[in-house]
């Protein structure tokens, strides 16, 4: 079996690795992408799109996360587990945002936190690291920010708007992050905080030169459909597996060719007679 990944491990793998991170919300997943071989698990505040319908993060509570973090950590074996710290549960104070990284650590059994912010959160997420939980940062086209932004929109565009990342992630890293999520921004500044930090940057829409990359489960493997975001690869299609191996059972079931005799178990001819009498 592999060797338990901690964060001090992810943050020494920096010039040295590339880091694999993935999304997973359940049980069977997390077999599947430990099995693969990932770094990183993250229980995404991207379930409440992905996997419950909702149009942005917005809706997802802290109760979700811990619900699906459960099955997560019950099934991982070695990568390093993180949650998602979902909006409204840390940005209005230092004390919520302790009580609830704690609970997605105590009650979600993950390994470490994540949340959207930098200079604008520095002080939730140095109160965070001081109770001993280790902390991804998570800077760039941060979805709980949404509204604000106007739209999922790729940030630090302008000089202005890239020198506020840079400073944020500078500052995260100060603050002892072990890695810092790059998400929707130009790979040339994603190349230029990369070079500008001690933490490992794991990019996502966020080009070639960071550390690590992370994508959404569902979204890499087409499940249901394909994703035709820019930033997203098809690296297979198993929506159409999927999709495939039920429209057979589906058939099967149709023209009675399912069970068929190897799927059945059977009684006795002395059970069934008695059955008849
Ligand atoms: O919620 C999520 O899946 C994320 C990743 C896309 C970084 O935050
Ligand atoms: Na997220």
């Amino acid at each position: 079996m592999k060797k338990k990944i901690t964060a001090p491990k992810i943050y020494s793998m920096k010039n040295k690795e590339k880091i694999a991170m993935i999304t997973s919300y359940d049980c069977p997943t997390t077999k599947i992408v430990e099995s693969a071989g990932i770094d990183i698990i993250l229980v995404g505040d991207s379930v409440g799109m992905v996997l419950l319908g909702y149009p942005t993060t917005l809706e997802v509570t802290v109760d979700d996360i811990i619900h699906h973090s459960k099955a997560v950590s019950r099934c991982s074996q070695y990568a390093l587990k993180v949650g998602d710290m979902p909006f409204m549960s840390y940005q209005t104070s230092v004390e919520e945002a302790v009580k609830n990284a704690g609970r997605i650590i105590q009650e979600g059994g993950m390994d470490a936190v994540k949340l959207e912010g930098g200079e604008n959160h520095i002080d939730k997420i140095k109160a965070i690291l001081n109770a001993g939980i280790p902390v991804m940062g998570h800077v760039g086209l941060t979805p709980q920010s949404v509204n604000l932004f106007g739209g999922f929109k790729i940030q630090g565009k302008t000089a202005e708007s890239a020198k506020q990342i840079l400073k944020d992630a500078i500052l995260l890293d100060q603050a002892g992050v072990f890695a810092i999520v790059l998400e929707g921004i130009p790979e040339e500044l994603a190349k230029v905080i990369t070079e500008s930090v001690s933490c490992p940057t794991i990019g996502i829409g966020a080009g070639r030169f960071c550390d690590g990359q992370v994508l959404v489960f569902h979204d890499m493997l087409s499940i249901p459909e394909p994703c035709y975001f820019k930033f997203v690869k098809q690296f297979e299609n198993a929506g159409e597996v999927m999709k495939n191996g039920v429209e057979n059972y589906v058939k099967a079931v149709k023209e009675n060719e399912f069970p068929g005799k190897d799927n059945v178990t059977h009684i006795s001819e002395e059970i069934l007679k008695a059955l008849k009498d």
